[in-house]
């Protein structure tokens, strides 16, 4: 069955083929330099060895087994994301570990699982949709952590394409959502003030391109008139 995209624009939407294959290539596009860099921004998500982590777009469970490391005993794990072949990669990698498991949920849409964490980490998903979308995933971040709960984003950081090298543009453009170019020009710490966090820090990878951004969820939501 040929699968359809939800979102025109997006290449989060992956076809099965990539699904399949998303570590080897992402390895493969990065010349290796992939894994080194998802360690060290693993490790600097600061999480805490008893935190209960809900990763929203899961993918293959690679983030969740460097996640996984840091957590003690009573630590767990939940990885959410559309896709089967995503789901039969994660529960396979997880197959012996009970402290993470899987639901296959769509994260683009108001959901409630019952249930409250620590922390939600979204990681290169959220570029990939239109901004109302973008917001309805936070909300469901929103509505799924504790009080005092953190938010960690990893994903492009705020750059502007203009100023970057004509090689870089066109890779950009090339192999990016549409999406993406008004992801990278959106002020994200205006954007997480006004739908109830508060940035706490950041952290920078591959000359600036990449942001490691980390939020506490506050009580007072501000409403904005602006997208
Ligand atoms: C670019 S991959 C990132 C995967 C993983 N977070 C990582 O950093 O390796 C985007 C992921 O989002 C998932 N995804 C796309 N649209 C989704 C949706 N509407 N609901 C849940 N997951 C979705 C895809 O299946 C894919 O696993």
């Amino acid at each position: 069955m040929k699968a359809s995209k939800l979102y025109p624009e997006s290449k989060v939407e992956l076809t099965p083929f990539i699904a399949r294959h998303y570590d080897r290539l992402l390895n493969l596009l990065s010349f290796g330099a992939y894994g080194g860099f998802i360690a060290r921004a693993a490790g600097e998500i600061g999480i805490q060895k008893e935190d209960s982590i809900l990763d929203l777009g899961c993918g293959t469970g690679r983030n969740a087994a460097l996640m996984l490391e840091q957590l003690g005993p009573s630590g767990k794990i939940k990885g959410l994301d559309v896709l089967q072949e995503m789901q039969e990669q994660f529960e396979r990698r997880f197959e012996k570990e009970a402290r993470v498991t899987f639901l296959r949920q769509r994260i683009d849409v108001t959901f409630d699982l019952n249930e409250k964490f620590d922390l939600v980490f979204i990681s290169f998903v959220l570029h990939g949709f239109p901004q109302s979308v973008r917001k309805i995933i936070l909300e469901n971040a929103r509505r799924h952590l504790r009080q005092d709960g953190r938010l960690v984003i990893l994903d492009y950081a705020e750059f502007s394409l203009h100023q970057r090298s004509f090689i870089f543009r066109y890779i950009f453009r090339k192999f990016e959502c549409a999406y993406a170019l008004d992801f990278i020009e959106s002020d994200w710490k205006r954007i997480l003030g006004e739908l109830g966090f508060r940035v706490e820090g950041e952290k920078y990878y591959f000359r600036n391109i990449i942001r490691l951004l980390k939020a506490r969820l506050v009580n007072e939501v501000k409403l904005s008139a602006s997208g």
